[in-house]
């Protein structure tokens, strides 16, 4: 898909020339005065029969067409509804953009225009609603037809001009602008990522995308194959790649826009398992599908690191992606094999389908010889996390006060919430191992919660913060911005919490 070119302007309602103009409304509200009020005047009074007859009510998401008939030079005007004025977020915002980019891709319009909304949601700024605005409306109209042999149903709407009243505005919305382009086009990237299947995405592609990121945006990128983790001992990873064909990589990406270019960095780990099939511990077939997006993690610190370097961030970033397929094969890791990680622990797997936990012991492990100012692992990681939190909350634990913080504070901007989940030491006995250091599964109860105190293991006493994203990662139903199918929630958390910690 191509992301859509979005420009700032000022300009009316009454006199932009556009083939559909987007006017935000709320439910309950007479026409806001300096805008709606001169376009309704030249329309008739159209607006006004339409709020009062209740065709039109400005319930959040609600839409409306209207032909303008040559009344204004826009062809066409379309409503959406934001709801009620005092409870107006950028959620809201977000939500209401993506159902108005849904209308106007059906209307077969290439571009359109929008008036800056008027209501300004609490504590926030024309940069926010600018950057919801943008992450809305190209997340809303985000389609996957790469594998389709007829043509798409209607070309992707290319070009969004948001209209601004006072020409003190264009700094802020402008920002919004770009930080919304960023965030948006990490989100596509790695919804693309997910939707492509396993025989295509194999370990093999996913380093090949890496690279050409890297090159692209002048990011250092290092690749260990099997023989140089053999040298390491990362016996976790290797242990579950065991069961495939398909060799295993372990990519390392480095941006660095540090003033101090030594700077303790901040380092994310992702989760990169091309399929999960389980392994010898094999899955159930129904919906054994989904398993192809078990690499969202390691395709969102991936975007995460593209984005940093995109908006220049004065940070310093390492993604790290250790990525396998999870098989059983002739050679697969079998229940009650020990493998040794790097950290030197040893681990008794006793279900090879808790493949995420090993992969990220070795991960973590790794990120710990940069010493990270904070640590982030995020990772499609327990069918528990699904039970515990439905759709609409990640999973976050961690060792650090502040970095939990902030990590909820981005993910409530940007509409991906956490939910904290307790990391407490009591939950090990569930881990212990007869044999080894420790086993791979927790047993019946608290399976989100033993899978994080796993991780927590191999992190030392590192600031670290892990998101357990199984929960979010595969929506059931179509949303205003976010598909059925891989949703990549998590991505627009990540790179807020960079843009955040940059300010
Ligand atoms: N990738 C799965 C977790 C998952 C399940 C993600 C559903 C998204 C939707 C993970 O590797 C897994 O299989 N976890 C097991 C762990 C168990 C064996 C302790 C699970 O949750 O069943
Ligand atoms: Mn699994
Ligand atoms: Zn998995």
């Amino acid at each position: 898909m191509k992301i859509m070119q979005v420009t700032v302007q000022v300009g009316r309602a009454e006199t932009a020339s556009a083939e559909v103009l987007v006017l935000t409304h709320c439910e309950g509200e007479g026409l806001a005065k300096q805008d709606a009020a001169l376009l309704d005047r030249a329309l008739g009074g159209a607006l006004r029969k339409l709020v009062q007859s209740k065709e039109f009510e400005g319930k959040a998401n609600e839409v409306l067409l209207y032909h303008t008939q040559g009344t204004v030079p826009a062809k066409r005007l379309v409503l959406v509804g934001l709801g009620k004025k005092s409870e107006v977020t950028l959620e809201t915002i977000r939500q209401a953009m993506g159902s108005a980019a849904k209308r106007v891709h059906q209307a077969k319009v290439e571009s359109f225009a929008v008036v800056l909304p008027t209501v300004m949601p609490a504590g926030m700024s024309w940069v926010e609603v600018a950057q919801a605005m943008v992450e809305g409306a190209i997340l809303g109209s985000y389609q996957f037809t790469v594998y389709r042999s007829e043509a798409a149903s209607g070309q992707d709407v290319a070009g969004m001009k948001i209209l601004i009243l006072q020409k003190d505005q264009l700094r802020q919305v402008s920002e919004g602008v770009r930080r919304g382009v960023a965030t948006a086009e990490a989100t596509v990237f790695v919804r693309d990522l997910c939707n492509h299947p396993s025989n295509i995405l194999t370990p093999t592609r996913v380093a090949k995308e890496a690279k050409t990121i890297a090159k692209a945006e002048g990011i250092t990128i290092k690749i260990l194959e099997q023989k140089e983790m053999e040298r390491l001992g990362m016996g976790a990873l290797l242990g579950v790649a065991r069961g495939s064909q398909e060799p295993p990589k372990f990519i390392i990406l480095e941006y660095n826009g540090a003033k101090k270019k030594d700077e303790r960095p901040v380092v994310l780990v992702g989760k990169t398992i091309t399929f999960d099939t389980g392994g010898i511990s094999l899955k159930p077939a129904e919906n054994m599908e989904h398993m192809k997006a078990d690499m969202t993690g390691g395709a969102e610190v991936l975007a995460s690191i593209r984005a940093a370097a995109r908006l220049k961030l004065p940070l310093r970033l390492i993604s790290i992606l250790p990525v396998a397929e999870n098989m059983p094969g002739g050679r697969a890791m079998k229940p009650g094999d020990i493998v040794k990680t790097l950290s030197g622990k040893t681990v008794e797997v006793q279900n090879t389908d808790a493949e995420g936990r090993l992969i990220l012991a070795d991960g973590l492990a790794y990120a710990m010889r940069y010493k990270p100012a904070a640590l982030i692992d995020i990772a499609t990681l327990t069918g528990a996390c699904v039970v515990a939190l439905g759709q609409f909350a990640i999973g976050m634990f961690g060792t650090d006060q502040a970095l939990k913080e902030q990590v909820r504070k981005s993910g409530q901007k940007a509409g991906e919430r956490v939910w904290e989940m307790p990391l407490w030491e009591e939950y090990f006995e569930q881990l212990k191992s007869d044999v080894a250091d420790m086993r791979n599964i927790g047993g019946r109860g608290g399976g989100m919660i033993t899978a994080a105190l796993f991780l927590s293991k191999f992190v030392g006493d590192c600031p670290w913060v892990h998101l357990d994203i199984a929960s979010t990662d595969w929506s059931e139903r179509e949303r205003a911005y976010i598909p059925k199918g891989p949703t990549a929630i998590g991505t627009r958390l990540l790179v807020q919490y960079l843009i955040d910690r940059s300010l």
